[in-house]
């Protein structure tokens, strides 16, 4: 069960592995992490990992592996057809999801471009609990319409709600009586909901959207990239959950929907991805996709070596010893920074913690970019990696090319899985809360890039003033010699 112990009546998670392979890490001095930002266009997917001292950008293939993945890894049988590599993770799928058909693609996006070619059809909708944004581009290159239907305490940053992943069913049904079944291409449920804070959705939602789906033959899709961190919310905090062993809470789940897709760079600890199915005439229909994007049917652009790891991966993600650290390291940073008064996501979620950069910067204007300014100012007092998650991740209108202002101005600070120890959270926590009282030196962005599609990823920004130059003063000031 959940290993969180006492230390002097502090609650603290404790891990449930050993560490024994290590990579060295280097902190540059806060000049040197000026001189990256700037090279790096002010946007952390652009600075090399050697400048970066806690990588906190993602939790994408970059999780640490089990040594039964790393030992898996080297039975793997190479073979561009046939292999048995690919049996073992196809037996794998069927006993973990029950359904009878996968198609095997290179990550998650791979699947989510199949998904696009066959399910979305123009001028349709796809109704989401809340969008990805390599999902919604699936959907909207088709000529589709992505319609977030997130209950609505999803949106609030603070709330007690269990549940913020859940959809608002009563406006799914809304959209179903308005424009009618064929007007939806599909219902996609994201576990763990990515962009909102990784937050879950409950057994009894999957329910309640799977019979609105099937009253009225409209598919239910399930991304489940994120799917360990909502198992165990869903282990904890769901009635209908607590007594169930996690392969149960999976089986009930994978019942509910007709179509599981994923990325395995989340998923099982690996990387790769691919599209579990039950109807056969569907899957006949994506399977001409797999030769002609990834590779041949029992591959899918992914290396053999991968695959063995998925394998292992999968079994591991059963095991509630395996799938707590996250979450569990992940409330312990969000508690911590909450306080401290660091305006934060809250309940904590899964995925990472994620700082409110509307609040923390309530004197930026939202279309200065709050969220791509406070993680290039965590880089600089820290030489923590965050990823903004707000307007610069959000794209302009295909048409109008006018610019949606995000429901949400975020700093994500993933904590890849069994990858950081408690002292390296201890030290983001402190550094926010030195830049948390610095933070009236904090200033916006402006583009000086602007790429046209997915323009988070290599987009190129410029501060508003010298306000980074002065960041560092202070930082020097108050640091010392300190790195
Ligand atoms: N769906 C969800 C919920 C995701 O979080 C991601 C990726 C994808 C689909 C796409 O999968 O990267 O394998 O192509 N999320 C990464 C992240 C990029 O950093 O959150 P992919």
């Amino acid at each position: 069960m959940s290993k969180v112990t006492f230390f002097r009546g502090q609650q603290l998670p404790l891990e449930m592995h050993k560490v024994r392979i290590i990579q060295k890490l280097t902190l540059l001095p806060v000049e040197q992490r000026l001189e990256a930002i700037r090279a790096a266009g002010h946007n952390t997917f652009l600075l090399q990992n050697a400048d970066v001292f806690l990588d906190m950008l993602t939790d994408s293939g970059v999780n640490a592996m089990s040594q039964e993945q790393q030992a898996a890894m080297f039975r793997a049988d190479d073979a561009y057809a046939g292999s048995a590599t690919y049996t073992r993770l196809y037996d794998k799928l069927v006993e973990v999801f029950g359904m009878e058909y996968f198609l095997p693609a290179h990550q998650g996006r791979a699947a989510e471009n199949i998904l696009g070619q066959v399910l979305v059809r123009p001028d349709t909708a796809v109704a989401m609990n809340y969008h990805f944004t390599t999902s919604k581009q699936h959907v909207v290159v088709h000529g589709a319409e992505v319609l977030e239907l997130i209950h609505p305490d999803g949106l609030k940053v603070t709330s007690d709600h269990p549940f913020k992943g859940n959809m608002d069913t009563d406006a799914l049904r809304a959209v179903i009586a308005e424009r009618g079944a064929e007007g939806l291409s599909f219902v996609r449920m994201e576990a763990g909901t990515n962009l909102i804070g990784g937050q879950p959705f409950s057994l009894d939602n999957l329910t309640e959207v799977s019979q609105i789906c099937h009253e009225h033959d409209i598919p239910l899709v399930l991304d489940a990239s994120l799917l360990a961190d909502n198992l165990y919310f869903m282990k904890i905090r769901d009635p209908r959950c607590v007594d169930l062993e996690i392969p149960a809470i999976v089986k009930a789940m994978a019942d509910l929907c007709d179509i599981i897709y994923f990325s395995a760079r989340k998923l099982g600890f690996g990387r790769g991805g691919g599209i579990c199915i039950r109807d056969e005439a569907m899957y006949k229909r994506m399977r001409g996709f797999v030769p002609m994007f990834e590779g041949f049917l029992t591959y899918g652009g992914m290396s053999v070596r991968e695959m063995e790891a998925i394998t292992v991966g999968l079994d591991e993600t059963l095991d509630f010893d395996m799938i707590n650290q996250g979450p569990q390291f992940i409330a312990y940073m969000v508690n911590e920074l909450d306080r401290r008064g660091v305006p934060v996501i809250t309940p904590p979620g899964g995925l990472g913690a994620h700082v409110d950069a509307m609040r923390f910067l309530d004197h930026v204007d939202q279309r200065q970019y709050p969220a791509a300014a406070l993680a290039s100012a965590v880089f600089l007092a820290s030489g923590v990696r965050g990823m903004e998650r707000g307007t610069m991740s959000e794209a302009r209108d295909i048409n109008t090319g006018v610019e949606p202002l995000a429901h949400m101005e975020l700093v994500r600070l993933a904590l890849p899985r069994r990858v950081f120890t408690l002292s390296q959270v201890n030290y983001a926590i402190d550094r926010i809360d030195w830049l948390y009282q610095n933070r009236h030196l904090v200033g916006g962005m402006r583009w000086v890039e602007e790429p046209e599609i997915l323009r988070f990823f290599y987009g190129r920004l410029e501060p508003i003033g010298d306000w980074t130059t002065r960041l560092v003063e202070q930082f020097r000031a108050d640091f010392g010699d300190s790195l």
